[in-house]
């Protein structure tokens, strides 16, 4: 595995950066304790059970792409299975589930009913989408928008408050000069969705694309992503969820901590390590070890958030 090191304050030739990205790629089973702007790791097991009072917790997952059947994974489906059964598992009930984007893989309504009906199975409350762009590049978005985009803006974006924290699902799987794009129509709303917020409010931002640039050669990355990150930086306690590249990567910038997850589908290269981006077999045995699901505790005390990505088998 390559290390990366892409800032290198302290002249040591260690990019703290860099580091948690590779111990990310590792799959060592990191927790993450986010909170003021500082990210710490400790090792799996020694994470509490449950949310202290007053805290809550929800579950991320993502690139579920319903419909792929190829050689890097030819039952989609039965991971999906196996990630709602790790979520039911889990020693507190999320309050709801966020699934960022890729529901399907050709965006057919038999794609989108099998997602519905293994998301049933879930015992989380509910499920917040945003669109990946297998969602809404074949008829630009029309039949997620029906089943999944109800009361939402534009081409799926809205916000929710839930015990404090402010979600803001955004939709930025169009493409611009081949990164993604969120667009002056939902710049201009999530500034006015922003306006009134103090600046003491969690905020939680939502969406398929990273929104920071990770691999631009790949189209990792939101190209008008910094006008919506202006909008944030205000806030003292800011979380980026992001699916479409299928592989867990940090990055913490000031407040804003960005955290990809992992697909429940099928893994991808990491950032140029191969020609080109796309669906990576790996050895059978070890395909639920690169699947996953996030699963994020609010702590109301410090309004931190604790980012646990858990693979669907152990490594
Ligand atoms: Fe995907
Ligand atoms: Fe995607």
């Amino acid at each position: 595995m390559k290390k990366t090191i892409i800032h290198d304050h302290q002249k040591d030739g260690i990019d703290r950066r860099g580091f948690l990205q590779c111990m990310a790629w590792a799959g060592t089973g990191v927790v993450w304790s986010v909170g003021a702007g500082v990210a710490t790791s400790r090792a799996f097991g020694q994470t509490p059970s449950a949310a202290p009072d007053g805290g809550f917790s929800f579950v991320q997952i993502s690139d579920s792409h319903m419909g792929f059947n190829k050689p890097a994974n030819p039952d989609v489906t039965a991971t999906l299975r196996v990630a709602v059964d790790r979520i039911n598992a889990l020693p507190q009930t999320p309050d709801f589930i966020l699934h960022t984007g890729d529901l399907t893989h050709s965006s057919k309504p038999e794609e989108f009913d099998t997602l519905e009906q293994v998301m049933r199975g879930v015992k989380a409350k509910q499920t917040f989408y945003v669109p990946g762009e297998h969602d809404n590049s074949v008829d630009d978005g029309k039949l997620y928008l029906e089943r999944f985009g109800k009361g939402t803006k534009g081409s799926g974006w809205y916000s929710f408050d839930h015990r404090g924290v402010h979600f803001v699902g955004l939709v930025n799987s169009a493409a611009l000069e081949g990164m993604g794009k969120l667009g002056v129509e939902q710049l201009e709303w999530l500034a006015a969705d922003l306006k009134g917020k103090s600046s003491s409010t969690p905020i939680v931002l939502f969406a398929h694309l990273p929104l920071w640039t990770v691999y631009p050669d790949w189209g990792w990355g939101t190209k008008d992503s910094e006008e919506a990150l202006s909008y944030v930086r205000r806030f003292g306690s800011v979380t980026v969820l992001n699916g479409h590249i299928h592989q867990v990567m940090q990055k913490v910038e000031g407040n804003v901590a960005f955290h990809t997850a992992m697909s429940t589908a099928f893994p991808q290269p990491a950032p140029g390590s191969a020609p080109a981006p796309g669906p990576m077999k790996v050895p059978a045995e070890q395909l639920q070890s690169v699947l996953g699901i996030r699963n994020v505790t609010f702590v109301q005390q410090t309004h931190s958030l604790a980012v646990i990505d858990e693979p669907l088998s152990g490594r």
